[in-house]
């Protein structure tokens, strides 16, 4: 991004890791998928909230790359929460009318998953005013990779010209790239890293980390975040006197 959008108070696109949902579980002595679908309750719950607060994207890290890697139980589970919400949320985006969108390798996913997801995705693609993005499959180095890929394959189409290459060029070919950048990172659970999340589109974005685990994380954390944004002072790399407005000539 060349320039500093005008400021608002309130982030326009919110990004959040949800994390914290095994943490939550053990601490009550249950399976850990139970924390996950705890953790589903809650994404029902931020997605209304974001919109209410005003926030025109959110996106929710749901699964990554890396996460694969967890016990096969714990991988299917989350599959199937995912099958779960789907369905169960298609009438509640169509009657609130909330856009859903992915990022990420979807195609590795399960078929019935994959289905569920075009199918919704399909039914809510006219819906222009709060969107839902699900990174699913995601991490940011295969997206860089996949990126690259494409925008090596359009140079060698003719389609692009390597001279020409530029930010705004290469950022066309990342999975976000019908989406602003995100204002607002969140990550629940007291831990402060960025886990492959975003790092490109969030270069400008500004961090908040909260100690709430996110089954436990409500409507009320989330204002509480966007209020501490609020105070901040986003430079984009200018100085604090290049972002003030210049004073009214005396002649006026
Ligand atoms: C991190 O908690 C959370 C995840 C790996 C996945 C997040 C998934 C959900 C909220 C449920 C599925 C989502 C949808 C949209 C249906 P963790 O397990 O790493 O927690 P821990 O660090 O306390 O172990």
């Amino acid at each position: 991004m060349s320039q500093a959008p005008a400021p608002t108070t309130v982030p326009q696109h919110v990004a959040i890791i949800m994390d914290g949902n095994g943490r939550w579980a053990k601490q009550r002595g249950l399976p850990r998928l139970e924390g996950h679908r705890r953790g589903v309750e809650t994404v029902r719950t931020t997605t209304f909230a974001a919109r209410d607060l005003g926030v025109k994207v959110l996106t929710l890290y749901a699964f990554s790359v890396e996460n694969w890697k967890r016990p096969q139980d714990e991988v299917g589970g989350l599959m199937s929460l995912l099958e779960f919400y789907l369905k169960k949320e298609l009438k509640t985006f169509i009657r609130d009318r909330v856009r859903l969108r992915t990022i990420g390798r979807t195609e590795e996913l399960p078929a019935s998953v994959q289905k569920l997801l075009r199918d919704t995705i399909e039914a809510t693609k006219e819906f222009h005013d709060y969107t839902l993005v699900l990174a699913l499959n995601y991490g940011s180095r295969t997206e860089v990779v996949d990126a690259a890929r494409a925008y090596a394959a359009a140079v060698a189409a003719g389609q692009e010209k390597l001279n020409d290459s530029s930010w705004d060029t290469f950022s066309r070919y990342l999975y976000t790239a019908d989406l602003p950048e995100p204002d607002l990172v969140i990550r629940t659970s007291g831990e402060s890293r960025v886990s492959n999340f975003l790092l490109l589109q969030a270069a400008y974005a500004e961090f908040f980390f909260t100690p709430v685990l996110w089954p436990d994380f409500t409507k009320a954390d989330l204002a509480a975040a966007i209020a501490d944004y609020a105070k901040r002072e986003r430079r984009f790399g200018l100085t604090s006197e290049q972002l003030k407005p210049a004073p009214a000539s005396a002649s006026q």
